[in-house]
């Protein structure tokens, strides 16, 4: 594995192994090897972050490495530098970098141009390093992904959805997803996918009937703040009490974060499923720990 560009373009193979590494690593946390040992990785954000960049920076620091973080306000990619012309600076200068931007052609440009391990930190497409995360949280609280339902409620067509729909697809798991008509994932894509493990409904009770997981995510992603008219669409998508009773027993509530509640989700259900939604925000550190792991292996 050259690149995480995003969970379409891994195997289930390598999820499975990147999420038994990312336990691995959570489990000798403090005392694991540390391949990065002079080296510096660049992360260039375009977009807001907490959890992520917090979590590539401790975890850059933690396997050796120095963390450089680049607002792309601060380098000259803010004033119109071409994506190609950065990448092949960087990439005679540092050892890999992260990205958190609009477009996903503008990852996959870097890691082209650059010839450094490039990890796509969320585009408008994907946030494979949020699913993977999301993915170690479902097998430590459940036991494994096998005969497990999963409803996602929310935006159909998201960077969030989009992950999980090609994590479905890779690794089996049955998986609704409840979405506005105008928000769903459109036919082109669903074809694409290919996956009949794959429904999409407008019913949120449907998707969540017998669910053990129940995933939701911001009803507008960053960029589409002033999209009031979307926003409109999800009158009854809230995950709330009344919506989880038709849901398994001992089922989890995943929730990406930031959380805006009383919309895509009640406080009552943001705190009483706390514990579960902040042990899978602390395992994007393991789980980008293991991805930089492999991409260093790989060099
Ligand atoms: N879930 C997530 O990616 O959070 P941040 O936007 O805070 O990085
Ligand atoms: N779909 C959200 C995820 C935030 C982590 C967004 O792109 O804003």
């Amino acid at each position: 594995m050259k690149h995480l560009l995003s969970i379409e373009q891994l195997s289930a193979d390598e999820i499975v192994a990147l999420v038994d590494s990312a336990d691995a690593l959570k489990a000798r946390r403090g005392s694991h090897e540390q391949p990065l040992a002079g080296q510096t990785w660049a992360l260039i954000f375009t977009k807001s972050s907490t959890r992520t960049r917090v979590s590539f920076e401790v975890g850059i620091r933690e396997l050796g490495g120095f963390a450089m973080f680049l607002s792309s306000n601060d380098i000259q990619l803010g004033r119109g530098e071409l994506i190609k012309d950065t990448a092949r600076v960087l990439g005679r200068m540092v050892h890999g970098a992260v990205i958190r931007t609009y477009a996903q052609s503008d990852v996959d440009e870097f890691a082209e141009m650059s010839g450094i391990p490039t990890i796509n930190a969320l585009t408008d497409d994907e946030h494979p390093c949020q699913i993977l995360a999301d993915l170690q949280t479902v097998r430590e609280k459940l036991g494994g992904w096998d005969g497990k339902k999963v409803a996602f409620i929310g935006d159909g067509f998201s960077n969030m959805t989009i992950s999980w729909m090609w994590a479905a697809k890779r690794l089996g798991f049955e998986l609704a997803v409840a979405s506005p008509k105008a928000c769903q994932p459109p036919a082109e894509f669903l074809a694409k996918l290919d996956a009949p493990n794959v429904t999409v409904t407008e019913s949120p009770a449907a998707a969540v009937a017998g669910a053990h997981v129940i995933n939701t995510d911001v009803w507008l992603s960053m960029g589409q703040e002033d999209q009031k008219e979307k926003e409109l669409e999800f009158a009854g998508f809230q995950v709330n009490a009344e919506l989880l009773k038709g849901a398994a027993d001992g089922h989890i509530v995943l929730h990406c974060l930031p959380a805006y509640r009383g919309k895509e989700i009640s406080e009552e259900v943001l705190e009483g499923h706390a514990g579960t939604i902040f042990q899978e925000a602390e395992n994007r550190l393991h789980a980008q720990k293991a991805v930089i792991v492999a991409l260093a292996a790989s060099r």
